[in-house]
């Protein structure tokens, strides 16, 4: 396995502490090697690992190993048991939508309330492997809660670069709570980034922009596929941000491809705040680059991007799922959060986006009824309790809205 430029294909090694292409500059990606093992083996032997008491085999992310990059030994991986969490089916949030088959796969059931725990496990272990001293991310909250536990568990000190005041107190809380160094950035989740990429700091960078973080999130879609029997969805909605997530959802799909594992992909839907929607932009105006928005705003504060750096990764995913990208009002997402919550489920704002871009696609008839449709919730409820107390007239308009029987 190697490291591989996304532009201009040159090749570097597995374990060289890089986050860009040498020649050109570009993000860089594992190349998984061909995985020789028949489908039904594989299979098989995922859900065996299940079952395991060894703490490797049995987490959501490790289970799947054949496709992870590192070749980590039981001792070398740094874990809290992530993965492994429910698909929930969607039954008010299914009629209010109008559709027959809606399910949530809840990434916010992770040990630390969001779904990059799954990059985080593989991010920190190849940190320690190569033997950083420290690791620095910037974050809009939960990159940053996630990596200060992994990085606890993993003895290795944690910076983080977060948007001073624009992030919620839980967020700040779990950072803190997991003894994190706090650097403020006066600006966005952009700027702080930059911050963090000039700082000259000797530190060992978990961002998305780290292809190892993806390889990880990766293994949300082996799972759910695994949970589904491996019976493809018609759909699969993300919201999108730094758009790692997504780019890492279709990576899994081009590997379960070749693997044998599935016959077709779903479709990726990708959606944004309106306040923060470059990718969308870029999306419907077939533009060939991205034009980042100067000043993000929306009260999903997760995905308040304005720049995100994984675009290209996620473009390809949408265009090789035959997907699209879109974005919803924070009027939408709101209401959306709070009619996720009449299921009893609960999410964070930016996991709500899924739900309100599925209630425009189904108001507009571009999805059909019939379709079987997989929403990633990414967020615990419990990430943004503010959102939750200063919107509570949200709830009653989801009460009054329920389609009763
Ligand atoms: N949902 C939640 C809850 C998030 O925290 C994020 C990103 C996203 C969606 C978007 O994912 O960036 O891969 O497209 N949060 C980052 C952070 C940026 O710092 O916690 P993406």
């Amino acid at each position: 396995m190697h490291l591989r430029c996304i532009s201009c294909a040159a090749t570097l090694d597995l374990h060289e502490r890089a986050l860009a292409c040498r020649n050109c500059g570009d993000l860089l990606e594992v190349v998984i090697h061909d995985v020789a093992i028949d489908p039904a083996d594989l299979k098989h032997l995922w859900l065996e690992r299940r079952m395991s008491s060894s703490s490797r085999s049995s987490s959501g992310v490790w289970r799947f190993r054949e496709f992870l990059p590192g070749d980590y030994s039981e001792q070398q991986v740094v874990t809290l048991g992530e993965g492994n969490v429910p698909l929930v089916r969607g039954h008010k949030t299914a009629d209010w939508v109008g559709l027959k088959n809606l399910s949530f796969k809840h990434l916010g059931w992770n040990p630390t309330g969001s779904f990059k725990d799954l990059g985080m496990t593989v991010g920190m272990t190849e940190a320690k492997f190569v033997g950083a001293n420290a690791v620095g991310c910037a974050s809009t909250g939960n990159t940053s809660a996630s990596m200060a536990a992994y990085a606890a568990r993993a003895r290795i000190q944690a910076k983080v670069y977060l948007p001073a005041g624009k992030l919620s107190h839980n967020k700040l809380a779990q950072a803190l709570d997991f003894g994190a160094e706090i650097i403020p950035v006066e600006g966005s989740f952009d700027l702080a980034l930059d911050t963090m990429l000039h700082s000259g700091d000797d530190v060992y960078f978990l961002n998305s922009i780290n292809p190892f973080r993806l390889e990880g999130q990766k293994t949300a879609m082996f799972e759910l596929l695994e949970q589904l029997k491996w019976q493809v969805p018609d759909y699969v909605v993300v919201p999108g941000g730094n758009l790692g997530n997504s780019s890492s959802f279709g990576k899994a799909f081009d590997e379960l491809i070749a693997a044998g594992l599935i016959e077709k992909t779903p479709r990726l839907v990708v959606v944004q705040a309106a306040g923060a929607n470059p990718f969308s932009k870029l999306y419907q105006t077939g533009a060939k680059e991205l034009t980042p928005t100067e000043h993000p705003e929306t009260v999903a504060t997760a995905i308040r991007i304005g720049h995100p750096r994984s675009w290209k990764k996620a473009l390809k995913a949408v265009q090789h799922s035959n997907g699209f990208v879109m974005d919803v009002t924070d009027e939408e997402i709101a209401d959306a959060k709070a009619m996720i919550g009449r299921d009893g489920i609960g999410c964070e704002p930016a996991s709500a986006a899924t739900l309100a871009g599925l209630r425009k696609l189904t108001k507009e008839g571009q999805i059909d009824r019939d379709a079987n449709v997989v929403a990633m919730l990414t967020g615990h409820a419990l990430k943004d309790t503010d959102f939750i107390i200063s919107s509570q007239h949200r709830q009653e308009n989801a009460a009054l809205a329920e389609v009763h029987p």
